[in-house]
């Protein structure tokens, strides 16, 4: 099928929540893809930050194979190997003690935030309330859009969950003032991912943490976005030397292949008990050997070195393009934002009209996030494109 055909069966037969652009990619091959016309593109978006290790990484395609050829699925009624050692795997790179595995970002969050209140009841007093930050984005899910400090994903579909409130973002102050005896936790971004890679003051997170300590309330952190190398750490918590207490996890973990986890650490991981949550495909067989391998092959290919010089060489590509539509840049590893002196989105279909997929998170904003495995021609290559775009 060409994309013609592709685009309007999907028009026809598909709810129509994705705006999305002309565009039916059929192959991959780390950060090239291919469309089903033949066109080739550089994939400078990670199919919305997921595609960490690249398209069609060797590793991940072979771990696919093996797993499937033994067994795809295993009920959580029974162990499972794959999950274990991802779970094991997962807490040995982290501060957590224990991980629920799931499907998505939005279940991880829905995971912390079910955690955070059974650790509020389970602690007494049965504090609820979870403070999140005005432009934070955690799923589409009843509970994750009422988290989510954005008007828009709620309108239509009130009454929302209540116990939420929402501050200003990079604003400590405000988190205080917002914090009462209802409140259990604190749930934020360690960067704005949706809302246009708002990266917050330096040291926000280690003061989020006293403050937390003080108050003695939860961090949560959603490192949906995040985590798993993106931002030139294995979590973005790192950068700021803090430990929180729970984080979600998903898109990069399976490198394309769905799977999301909340990690928590002890004793708040000990308010979940058997039949306390639960999903029939989280932590499945064939996901968990993805997540596995996504894993490996980070630390095998040494990718967060990598993603940490081929963020700056390409930071440091577009702030010198002479005489562009860029006022600044922002963001961490390979995570970025080129903030322009005009609604974005136009500049995007440009670039993918010249073969480069980048992303307009709205207005003035267009977010790139390559493959950690990007080479330095790439990125060469993508900001020739970005050059004859933006200039
Ligand atoms: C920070 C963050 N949290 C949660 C989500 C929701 O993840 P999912 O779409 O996998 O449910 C996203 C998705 O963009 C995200 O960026």
């Amino acid at each position: 099928m060409n994309t013609a055909e592709i685009k309007s069966i999907s028009d026809q037969y598909l709810f129509p929540t994705y705006t999305r652009a002309p565009l039916a990619l059929v192959r991959g091959e780390g950060t090239k893809v291919w469309d089903a016309d033949g066109r080739e593109y550089l994939d400078f978006f990670s199919s919305t930050v997921v595609t960490v290790v690249g398209h069609c990484h060797p590793a991940l395609v072979a771990a696919v194979e093996e797993q499937a050829r033994k067994l795809f699925h295993v009920s959580n009624l029974h162990y499972c190997e794959p999950q274990a050692l991802l779970a094991q795997r997962l807490v040995e790179a982290s501060f957590a003690d224990r991980v629920f595995l799931c499907n998505s970002g939005a279940e991880a969050n829905e995971a912390a935030i079910k955690l955070a209140r059974k650790y509020g009841h389970s602690t007494g007093g049965g504090r609820y309330e979870i403070i999140t930050a005005l432009g934070s984005f955690h799923g589409r899910t009843l509970a994750t859009i009422a988290a989510t400090g954005q008007e828009k994903v709620r309108v239509g579909f009130e009454p929302t969950q209540d116990g939420f409130r929402y501050v200003e973002y990079g604003d400590i102050g405000a988190i205080e003032a917002a914090v009462n005896d209802r409140t259990i936790a604190i749930m934020l971004e360690p960067i704005l991912g949706e809302s246009g890679v708002v990266v917050p003051p330096d040291g926000y997170l280690r003061e989020l943490r006293a403050l937390c300590d003080r108050l003695d309330l939860l961090l949560i952190l959603d490192e949906v976005q995040t985590g798993v190398g993106r931002t030139g750490a294995m979590f973005a918590y790192e950068h700021e030397a803090i430990e929180p207490d729970i984080i979600s996890l998903a898109k990069g973990l399976g490198g394309g292949f769905p799977i999301g986890a909340m990690l928590a650490r002890n004793p708040i991981a000990g308010s979940f008990d058997a039949g306390s949550h639960g999903s029939t495909f989280g932590g499945n067989a064939l996901a968990s050997a993805v997540g596995l391998a996504v894993l490996d092959t980070i630390d095998s290919e040494e990718l967060l070195e990598n993603c940490r010089a081929m963020g700056q060489r390409l930071r440091d590509g577009i702030d010198a393009l002479p005489g562009s539509k860029v006022e600044s840049t922002r963001g961490k590893g390979l995570l970025i934002a080129a903030v322009l002196d005009a609604p974005s989105a136009p500049y995007v279909d440009a670039c993918r009209e010249l073969g480069l997929i980048v992303n307009s998170t709205g207005g003035n904003v267009m977010r790139l996030a390559p493959p950690l495995t990007i080479t330095a021609d790439e990125v060469d290559s993508g900001l020739e494109i970005l050059g004859e775009v933006l200039q």
